[in-house]
């Protein structure tokens, strides 16, 4: 299963997202590879920080450009779960949705970011299937309230799962996660989603 990352809003919780998502894939016993399509380089960054813990991250993180997606387009392990830290625009996010069986287009819950977050998921939806994923959410607030009436009332396809807004996360960069927390749940929903896709 190939997953893409992608919004073109920033600090979205993309790459916290592709950590995460490869760290509950290996803890069930699963292979993972996080691409790092993000000039950025956050994702490389982050396990570079771990390699100099006694707990460096468990799968590989590697830099990928349009021809690495490329490849992976054309053909991947199967066994092998391959996750595409995305960046924001060009022929490299063009690509990342290409390479993907799924797209994962994380949004905070702003109503103002959600423009952003449907254009995206729009995008990738003429050739990829993709839904919007909650971040950062605090449940109790008027603007988580009137983000979920916004993504209703447009029927935009999300995930159950929902990742609040938590120190935990915000702690981990640079780290092996192990509180999991809601990611957890997101795999499992992702495990669905690639069994029906098989
Ligand atoms: N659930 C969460 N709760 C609190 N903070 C979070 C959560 N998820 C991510 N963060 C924090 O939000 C910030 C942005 O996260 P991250 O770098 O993963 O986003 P991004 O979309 O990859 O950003 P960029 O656009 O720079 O690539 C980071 O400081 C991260 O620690
Ligand atoms: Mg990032």
């Amino acid at each position: 299963m190939r997953i893409a990352i992608a919004n073109s809003k920033g600090g979205v919780a993309k790459t916290t997202s592709s950590i995460y998502i490869a760290s509950v894939i290996v803890s069930r016993g699963g292979r993972a590879v996080v691409y790092d399509a993000d000039p950025q380089s956050s994702a490389s960054l982050w396990a570079a920080a771990a390699e100099q813990t006694a707990d460096p991250l468990t799968f590989d993180v590697l830099p990928a450009n349009q021809a690495t997606l490329r490849q992976l387009a054309a053909g991947a392990d199967p066994d092998e779960w391959a996750i595409i830290d995305a960046p924001p625009q060009g022929p490299t996010l063009d690509m990342a949705i290409k390479a993907a069986d799924f797209v994962i287009v994380p949004a905070s819950d702003s109503p103002m970011d959600l423009q952003q977050a449907w254009s995206t998921l729009d995008m990738a939806r003429m050739s990829t299937p993709a839904a919007l994923l909650l971040v950062k959410a605090e449940r109790n607030t008027k603007a988580f309230r009137d983000t979920m009436d916004a993504l209703n009332a447009m029927d935009t396809p999300r995930f159950d799962t929902i990742v609040p807004k938590a120190q935990s996360y915000k702690r981990s960069l640079g780290t092996n996660p192990h509180q999991l927390g809601e990611y957890r749940d997101l795999v499992t929903e992702l495990q669905q989603i690639a069994g029906k896709q098989e």
